[in-house]
């Protein structure tokens, strides 16, 4: 059973950044990567719609016999994985922007979210929010148009550098010393980002997190995979650009086209 792949899938591409951080923890594990690009960006869509996506995605990963599966996307994970976790039964990791790390650290008592519509207006966020932030001055910004981009290969592009800098300077006026990236497409424009903001503003992902968190319910469920293996199988499927994922993967690793 632990031979038996990490099953993971996003909106799109952006989830490879979890990938990245789920390799690095657990090198050994077998994944299966679906990018659901045809139907990106999922942050504009009604509840009902991501639901029935997140579906789709998890029975083709279920297909492909995977022992767990990682919602590599905020938007899926803040407004689906509730409806997966009681339709299916094998373990569900999801990611949720890391207010809690934000709220704790902050000195300025102002932080910045970065997320797509679906996650800022989903409940599973706003409790979150409540519980954690509803002490402090935080400036939410929806990233509209940078999913997109991304997902067009357009990273490095005046129209990203524009954009950002618009969604970024309300942020700086207000003084935050956090910002927290929720989506998992963000973490690929850290660099434009960086450039942007102070010195002084520290970036948060929830990357790390997630592995850890994924690591913890492999064990739990004697699920990971330890024997050293220096070749697991880590495959990657696109129903959008296999040029697209393969770039951000940095060619690193076979892509294959899938109508799913
Ligand atoms: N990567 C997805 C997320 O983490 C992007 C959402 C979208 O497709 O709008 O939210």
């Amino acid at each position: 059973m632990s031979k038996k792949p990490i099953g993971l899938f996003d909106s799109g591409v952006g989830g490879t950044s979890i990938f990245r951080a789920i390799h690095s923890l657990l090198p050994f594990e077998n994944t299966i990567y679906l990018a659901d690009s045809k139907n990106a960006p999922y942050g504009e869509k009604s509840k009902v719609d991501i639901i029935a996506l997140s579906k789709k995605n998890t029975e083709l990963l279920l297909d492909f016999g995977c022992k767990l599966i990682v919602v590599a996307c905020n938007t899926a994970t803040t407004n689906a994985i509730k409806t997966l976790r009681e339709k299916f039964t094998l373990p569900f990791i999801g990611i949720e922007p890391a207010i809690k790390p934000a709220a704790l650290k902050t000195n300025s008592g102002t932080i910045g979210i970065l997320a797509t519509k679906g996650t800022l207006s989903s409940e599973l966020f706003n409790s979150t929010f409540h519980q954690h932030a509803s002490h402090l001055k935080v400036i939410e910004q929806v990233g509209e148009g940078i999913v997109e981009l991304i997902e067009n290969g357009q990273i490095y592009s005046k129209e990203m550098e524009e954009l950002l800098k618009s969604y970024m300077q309300p942020m700086i006026s207000a003084n935050i010393d956090y910002l927290v990236l929720g989506c998992t497409h963000y973490p690929y424009i850290i660099p434009m980002l960086r450039k942007l903001l102070p010195e002084n503003v520290t970036i948060i992902d929830s990357g790390e997190a997630v592995a850890r968190q994924t690591k913890n319910v492999l064990i739990q469920h004697d699920l990971l995979r330890t024997e050293e293996n220096l070749n697991p199988k880590n495959e990657f499927y696109t129903n959008g650009k296999v040029s697209v994922l393969s770039e951000i993967l940095n060619g690193d690793y076979p892509v294959t086209f899938k109508n799913f």
